[in-house]
């Protein structure tokens, strides 16, 4: 078999000397798709915050919780799932298809790493579906339309943006793409968010943002949690509202609340 790229076809830049989102998150998780630029960056930050691998751990346990919550309880069977990210333990369709096989699942992203991997790895159930969009956040209404050719958008989705807001650096158009994606939902749809925030660190998270975009990584910025909750305007914040992702819904524990991380998250339903 030849390993020879095509001719006529351009090759995929990955970009591998520069950290990036998803590579950086595969790192902290202990994952092996991730490059020198990634994990010295990651160390970088991890320096400044040394509890960041709890960050990375605590906004994947929510999913879990969340999704649980969702397909469980709310009875959601269909989910928009954007900034994938690297395949890893318990992907969204992985917790959902385990409570109900026919749950159906699209996921997003514009990472041609994630891409590659997706396709191969995000594999559902036959009784369900579970479909890969290589698509920008900022493009909403592009992925609309591809989505509803895998979900049903007059029946309830839940919409997860975990880990991808906070890439959209502009306030104006990270409302706009929440608004515009919540908009075309119908009643009994969710929202779920989890963002970057410096509400923990204060300083030295600004300060890791500012080193990590220096080295070339994906642009990035910290909301607080007022600017955070803007994000579930109109809809209904299920309790216990917007917190760190470690104190969202933990399971009982012998030693007290969870530390706080510095990724908030939230859960609000469409009225
Ligand atoms: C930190 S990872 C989060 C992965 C997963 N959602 C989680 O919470 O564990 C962020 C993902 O968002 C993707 N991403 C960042 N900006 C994006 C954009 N504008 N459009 C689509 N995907 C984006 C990155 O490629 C990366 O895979």
């Amino acid at each position: 078999m030849s390993t020879s790229p095509e001719p006529d076809r351009p090759l995929i830049d990955l970009g591998i000397d520069r950290p990036h989102s998803a590579r950086i998150w595969n790192y902290w998780l202990g994952g092996k798709d991730n490059y020198p630029a990634d994990r010295d960056a990651g160390d970088m930050v991890e320096q400044l915050i040394p509890g960041i691998v709890d960050s990375a751990r605590a906004d994947r346990a929510f999913l879990g919780r969340c999704v649980r919550h969702l397909v469980a309880d709310a009875g959601i069977r269909q989910f928009l799932d954007i900034g994938t990210g690297l395949p890893t333990a318990d992907n969204t369709h992985e917790v959902a298809q385990r409570i109900v096989p026919e749950c159906r699942i699209v996921y997003v992203d514009n990472d041609p790493l994630v891409l590659a991997h997706a396709r191969a790895l995000l594999v559902g159930t036959p009784e369900g579906a579970t479909h890969y969009i290589d698509a920008d956040l900022r493009d909403p209404h592009r992925i609309l339309r591809d989505a509803g050719e895998t979900l049903d958008l007059t029946r309830p989705v839940a919409l997860m943006l975990l880990g991808i807001l906070h890439h959209i650096v502009d306030d104006e158009d990270a409302y706009r793409v929440v608004r515009d994606l919540v908009e075309a939902l119908p009643s009994g749809s969710y929202l779920a968010i989890a963002h970057a925030t410096a509400e923990v660190h204060g300083e030295a998270m600004h300060e890791a943002m500012r080193r990590f975009m220096e080295r070339g990584g994906t642009p990035i910025v910290a909301r607080d949690r007022g600017r955070i909750a803007e994000f579930f305007d109109g809809l209904e914040l299920l309790e216990p509202g917007v917190v760190s992702c470690s104190r969202w819904r933990p399971e009982p524990s012998p030693w007290g609340e969870p530390a706080e991380v510095s990724q908030f998250c939230g859960l609000a339903r469409k009225p």
